[in-house]
């Protein structure tokens, strides 16, 4: 190997190095596609990875509720957390966009609520 080719290689695996020690490092994203409980009005699907993509704020939900599945439910179980709590969250950032003239997502009961089993 010429000393160019070693030169490369070695960047190579440091670049390779670097990405797996940051993914590593970084916080888990969780599972991508979820379906959250709503109640007797249905359940309600959610893309988490790709409000992730959009948004850029973890902080966004997670101010309400743990990086933790199922954790809204039992939070709202012990009474920690309103019932629809989440729910007016997800509503009200929808709506601003959509006022805006920004990409939202659903912001009618039907819409977000369209399942009745995960
Ligand atoms: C738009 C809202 C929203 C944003 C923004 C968001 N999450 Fe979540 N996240 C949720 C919801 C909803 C759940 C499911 C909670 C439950 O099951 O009760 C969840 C659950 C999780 C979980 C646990 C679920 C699992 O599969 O292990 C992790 C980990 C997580 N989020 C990480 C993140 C990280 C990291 C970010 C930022 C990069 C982020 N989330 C941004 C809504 C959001
Ligand atoms: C943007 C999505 C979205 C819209 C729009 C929406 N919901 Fe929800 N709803 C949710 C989510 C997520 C939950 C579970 C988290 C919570 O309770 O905050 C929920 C929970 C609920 C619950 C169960 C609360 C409990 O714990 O007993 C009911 C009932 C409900 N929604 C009714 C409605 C009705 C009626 C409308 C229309 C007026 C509506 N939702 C509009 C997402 C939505
Ligand atoms: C802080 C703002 C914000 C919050 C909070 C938020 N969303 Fe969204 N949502 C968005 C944006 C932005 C998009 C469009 C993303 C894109 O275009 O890729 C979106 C898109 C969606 C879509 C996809 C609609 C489609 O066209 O396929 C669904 C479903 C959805 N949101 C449900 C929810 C639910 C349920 C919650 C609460 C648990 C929630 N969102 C909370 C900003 C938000």
């Amino acid at each position: 190997m010429g000393n160019k080719s070693k030169t490369l290689a070695l960047l190579c695996l440091a670049v390779l190095l670097a990405s797996v020690l940051a993914f590593a490092d970084g916080q888990p994203r969780g599972a991508d596609g979820m379906v959250l409980e709503g109640g007797d009005t249905g359940w309600v699907p959610f893309p988490h990875h790709r409000h992730q993509d959009a948004l850029g704020d973890c902080m966004a939900c997670h101010t309400l509720f743990p990086q933790k599945a199922g954790s809204i439910e039992v939070l709202k179980a012990e009474g920690k957390l309103k019932k629809k709590a989440v729910m007016n969250n997800c509503s009200k950032c929808h709506r601003n966009l959509v006022t805006a003239g920004r990409p939202s997502g659903p912001t009618t009961c039907k819409q977000c609520h369209s399942r009745k089993e995960g």
